[in-house]
């Protein structure tokens, strides 16, 4: 501050009448650099809270002030959306600015506390959003004072268009943050009690209050669970502010209690399973802005999943794999592609221990679910098949980072294919050295990073790119490790889609291209060539084209003895509907043990893995009978899932709540609301009797669910729920996406642009 002041002289008022003939003119040139030099020095992520409090400090000195404040509402509402002040109390500051607001131009404002007030609304393209005050006790002011602050607004609306920018940064970050201070209180304690007193310290902590009260609602009652009391309110306070806090719905204040002045209070429930279960009150003798409201609500929100995992710890301990509930039977269709976690238990859909529904209640629809249990099983499956393999999860079928991070840590590499997928497998924690960097179409940037990250291996797919990144390795100072893709030319049983061994497809090299580059290995000396990789398709329904293409490569492999890996990609099916005779893990190992004999093998399994570990729950919108057919059309499509649209997948769709009575069973075509005739879950799905507002859950989503989710008709991407090892825990691990996420990225027109 001190630095504009020296720079522009703006309160040596000696020198400013010297300086030229219209005294106003030069000051308000200088009053308008000042303010424009402070508005600049504002950076990104800087909080537009010091911009506010060194334009007003400016504005008191340069009017010789003794108050002087800001006070900014929201557009839509009453709400303060941010408040500056010096000299003055901040009750006066709301006070006097909410009465200039009414003031097109600089003008004396009436009020109970100062002897001279000067006021002006700030209006930014003809809309008010707040006042400008200016406080004196000695002296009027003049007009020519009051012609400057009216050019101090103008200036004052270009401060507000950048503070606009930084404040949704600054308020995304202030959420996360706190959002992952109750995640980590949630993950690391189990007991109630400790939970809700470590919950009252984030909540002091964020918004610096002085004390904050939490109620319990049970039963009609509520009581004081915990206060953290800085004040030391008496005992009857509390209690009436208890009692203020007792039906709320949203973050709001109450009111201040009696003999507190100055104090005030904001609250906001918590919502578990729909219920009122408790409430948070915080108080300060500070006001709460609308950020601070959005703030609470985000936490509120956040702490209400948080008790409702306490509530269900303490009802159940922890299930072992055996004694898991035995499930109702649904229909025979879905039976078969149910598992000993996607199940029902008493009529109910379960995900392990907990209901589906409940975790519905408080996230909605449409939601990925993913059991990290059922995950591992299968991992656990192919490491048992393959125990002298190095199993690396594919990322291209599911990457969430929780569900990375699981398999991680019980041994799963990762295989890649972009540079965002070598970013996201670090993000969770793997060793980049059990990376594979595999991928059709490599830049020469994703190269760079993978090198410079020291992945594992890259698997070479044409002769230009092997000569590239031996280029790149060079100039790094590096040799890496690469396997050769190769394309086999069988064809695998299963869609055609999801082929890509036979040899019109784009993917990998042919015997010939394989046998050239070995044969010039020294022409690409910074590569060392240990591997040969082959991956003919996804959801094999058979071992033998694998077979077939292991034998081709043997023989390929055979005169090279350097060649000591055999990457066998990925492929393992899983089970989408009924009647699918598929091969184990098992099954394969056998098949093809004969061929591995003697090398290093690396599986890159993907929807094997996570496939049946996810579900995607929609809710039904309208049941709308059109033609001869019944549409369930759900809140949930293409855009969730796109594999029905893109190859005609079979996905099983159920109830989450199988009902007791006969009443009967429908046929339907569960779609989407996406505007496409291809956007549909599944045809001539049975179901029992269905009623808008009723879920479903569309069985198998795990695998190339949500990594091919899209925001086509402008639709925020759903959250992903991961229920942890234990069965029981269960959190966001990705919240839903917003309207304003849809547009972070993009310029913004200016408002009113229609005519
Ligand atoms: N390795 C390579 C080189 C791959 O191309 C793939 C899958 C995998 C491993 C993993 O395959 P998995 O074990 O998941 O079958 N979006 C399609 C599937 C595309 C598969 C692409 N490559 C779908 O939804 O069915």
């Amino acid at each position: 501050m001190m630095l504009y002041f020296s720079q522009l002289n703006i309160n040596d008022n000696t020198r400013t009448h010297h300086m030229a003939a219209d005294p106003l003119q030069t000051e308000a040139l200088q009053l308008t650099l000042a303010l424009d030099n402070i508005r600049d020095s504002i950076e990104e992520d800087d909080d537009p809270q010091r911009m506010f409090d060194d334009i007003v400090r400016l504005l008191q000195t340069q009017f010789d002030a003794d108050g002087c404040a800001v006070v900014l509402l929201q557009e839509t509402s009453d709400d303060i959306e941010a408040i500056a002040t010096s000299g003055l109390a901040q009750g006066e500051a709301i006070d006097l600015c909410r009465a200039a607001m009414r003031r097109s131009e600089p003008a004396a404002i009436d009020n109970p506390y100062w002897e001279y007030a000067l006021g002006n609304g700030i209006i930014l393209k003809g809309l008010p959003l707040g006042g400008l005050i200016l406080t004196r006790r000695s002296h009027p002011f003049t007009g020519h004072e009051r012609a400057l602050l009216a050019i101090a607004e103008k200036q004052i609306d270009s401060a507000i268009i950048q503070a606009r920018m930084n404040w949704k940064l600054i308020q995304r970050n202030r959420e996360l943050n706190a959002i992952y201070q109750i995640d980590h209180l949630r993950d690391h304690i189990t007991d109630e009690d400790e939970l809700v007193s470590a919950f009252a310290d984030v909540l002091i902590q964020q918004f610096s209050a002085q004390f904050t009260i939490i109620v319990r609602f049970q039963d009609d009652v509520s009581t004081v669970r915990q206060v953290e009391d800085r004040l030391r309110l008496p005992a009857d306070v509390v209690q009436a502010i208890r009692a203020s806090a007792a039906d709320l719905s949203i973050p709001q204040t109450i009111p201040t209690p009696a003999g507190f002045p100055g104090l005030i209070l904001l609250a906001a429930p918590f919502i578990v399973g729909g219920r009122r279960f408790g409430a948070a009150v915080i108080g300060r003798k500070a006001v709460f802005t609308i950020a601070d409201h959005r703030l609470l609500f985000a936490i509120t929100s956040q702490v209400d999943s948080a008790l409702a995992q306490s509530a269900r710890l303490a009802e159940q301990t922890p299930p072992t794999g055996a004694s898991l509930p035995s499930a109702t039977p649904s229909s025979a269709a879905a039976d078969s592609v149910l598992n000993d976690s996607i199940r029902y238990q008493d009529r109910q859909l379960y995900c392990d221990s907990v209901a589906v529904s409940d975790i519905i209640a408080q996230v909605g629809t449409p939601v990925y679910i993913y059991s990290l249990r059922r995950a591992l099983h299968n991992l656990s499956e192919i490491q048992a098949a393959f125990p002298e393999a190095h199993v690396h999860f594919s990322a291209k079928s599911n990457a969430n980072l929780a569900v990375l991070n699981a398999l991680i840590k019980h041994g799963a590499g990762i295989d890649t294919v972009s540079g965002g997928e070598i970013h996201r497998a670090l993000l969770a924690g793997a060793d980049p050295q059990s990376i594979v960097f595999a991928g059709v179409g490599k830049t020469s940037n994703e190269l760079f990073f993978a090198l410079d990250q020291n992945v594992g291996w890259v698997n070479i797919e044409n002769v230009e790119e092997a000569n590239l990144l031996n280029a790149i390795a060079s100039t790094a100072g590096k040799t890496i490790r690469t396997a050769l893709r190769f394309n086999p030319d069988v064809t695998a049983n299963t869609h055609p889609h999801i082929a890509t061994g036979h040899g019109g497809a784009k993917f990998g090299l042919s015997a010939d291209a394989i046998r050239w580059l070995l044969d010039r290995r020294n022409e690409t000396p910074n590569l060392r060539y240990e591997g040969i990789h082959i991956h003919i398709g996804s959801q094999l329904h058979d071992t033998t084209a694998t077979v077939e293409a292991l034998r081709v490569t043997r023989e390929l492999i055979a005169p090279y003895p350097f060649i000591t890996t055999i990457d066998i990609g990925g492929g393992l099916p899983s089970r989408y509907q009924s009647g699918e005779a598929l091969p184990t893990p098992a099954d394969f190992a056998t098949a093809l043990k004969p061929l591995l004999d003697g090398y290093d093998v690396i599986l890159e399994p993907g929807r094997s893995i996570i496939a049946d570990a996810g579900l995607l729950v929609a809710r039904v919108l309208y049941v709308k009978e059109q033609g001869d057919q019944t549409f369930l059309i759900t809140d949930t499509g293409m855009t969730e899932l796109i594999r029905p649209a893109l190859y005609n997948a079979h996905h099983e769709i159920v109830p989450l709540t199988i009902p007791d009575t006969t009443a009967g069973t429908m046929t339907a075509a569960v779609v989407g609301p996406v505007c496409e005739t291809t956007d549909v879950l599944g045809r001539n799905v049975t179901l029992p009797a269905v009623q808008p507002g009723d879920l479903l859950a569309i069985l198998n989503a795990g695998a190339y669910g949500m990594v091919m989710a899209s925001n086509y008709n402008s639709r925020p991407r759903p959250p992903e729920i991961v229920l942890d090892e234990d069965g029981v825990r269960w959190h966001v691990s990705r919240r839903r996406e917003t309207w304003q996420d849809l547009d972070q990225y993009e310029a913004k027109p200016p408002k009113s642009t229609h005519k």
